[in-house]
């Protein structure tokens, strides 16, 4: 009955042994909120007030694996520096001490960066062909509204025989049979942030004629010569037959 109010109580004043301080700052959730490329540094301290020695020997991780760090930068206190990448996002680091593990802190990232998405595409199909068309949509957050464009209008998928498909990263527009008098034209997906605002890329699309898929010269070539030489068979055939009723 009686434990579990100690244990509380035992746990808040542990988390007080090590301290984390964070540039850009720690929220109150333990989020170090930042950007692709934006330095992080984050600084462990032992508190010297809990009895333990000043020089102490600490060790960082992230998401569980031993971040390397160079002498001097152990004892008592270690910084680490990040340049945030994609992966950083919602990765942990934990400080703890090298003797006891249970005396430990963590903050997490969360590594915001726009979708890539801009510029524009030409893309040349054949009439009956398939056409695909892909957008990396891929945010932090992420992103909220996407939307495809033919030709300035929303697009309408039953008119124009058009299926979309959505995983989280990318959004894919898709013909299985392509008719020029439906999908040439250009097109455009948009996606919308609510922290970078709206991105867009273009893909003008331009719709061929169909070629013939197989060798059309050498099957004739090759039928004008069966047909020869059945002809020729026939002739001489012809002769003997010719010759046995004389
Ligand atoms: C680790 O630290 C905690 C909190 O200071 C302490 O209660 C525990 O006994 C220590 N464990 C070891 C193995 O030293
Ligand atoms: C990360 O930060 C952004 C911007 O403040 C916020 O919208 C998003 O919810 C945060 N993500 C997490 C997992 O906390
Ligand atoms: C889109 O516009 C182009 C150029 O005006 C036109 O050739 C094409 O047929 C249009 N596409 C559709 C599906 O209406």
């Amino acid at each position: 009955m009686f434990r579990l109010p100690l244990l509380l109580l035992f746990c808040a004043s542990q988390a007080l042994d090590l301290q984390i301080s964070s540039v850009p700052a720690v929220g109150s959730d333990d989020v170090v909120r930042t950007e692709l490329k934006d330095i992080v540094s984050l600084l462990c301290q032992l508190n010297n007030n809990q009895g333990f020695q000043k020089d102490e020997e600490l060790v960082w991780k992230r998401n569980g694996a031993l971040i390397s760090l160079e002498e001097g930068n152990k004892e008592g206190r270690s910084s680490v520096c990040i340049t945030p990448i994609h992966d950083d996002n919602d990765a942990t680091f934990t400080c703890h001490l090298k003797t006891n593990t249970t005396v430990s802190r963590s903050v997490t990232l969360n590594v915001t960066y726009p979708p890539e998405l801009s510029g524009s595409e030409n893309i040349t199909v054949e009439e009956e062909a398939e056409l695909q068309l892909k957008c990396d949509t891929k945010a932090n957050p992420i992103v909220t509204n996407t939307t495809w464009t033919l030709n300035g209008s929303q697009v309408d998928l039953v008119e124009h025989d058009l299926i979309v498909t959505e995983d989280g990263f990318t959004t894919k527009l898709s013909a299985d049979f392509v008719r020029r008098s439906l999908h040439a034209g250009t097109y455009e997906c948009s996606v919308s942030t609510g922290l970078y605002g709206e991105f867009t890329k273009t893909f003008v699309v331009t719709v061929t004629d169909k070629t013939m898929k197989f060798p059309l010269i050498p099957i004739i070539a090759g039928l004008v010569v069966v047909f020869l030489t059945a002809i020729l068979a026939v002739a001489s055939r012809w002769k003997k037959i010719v010759k046995c009723c004389k």
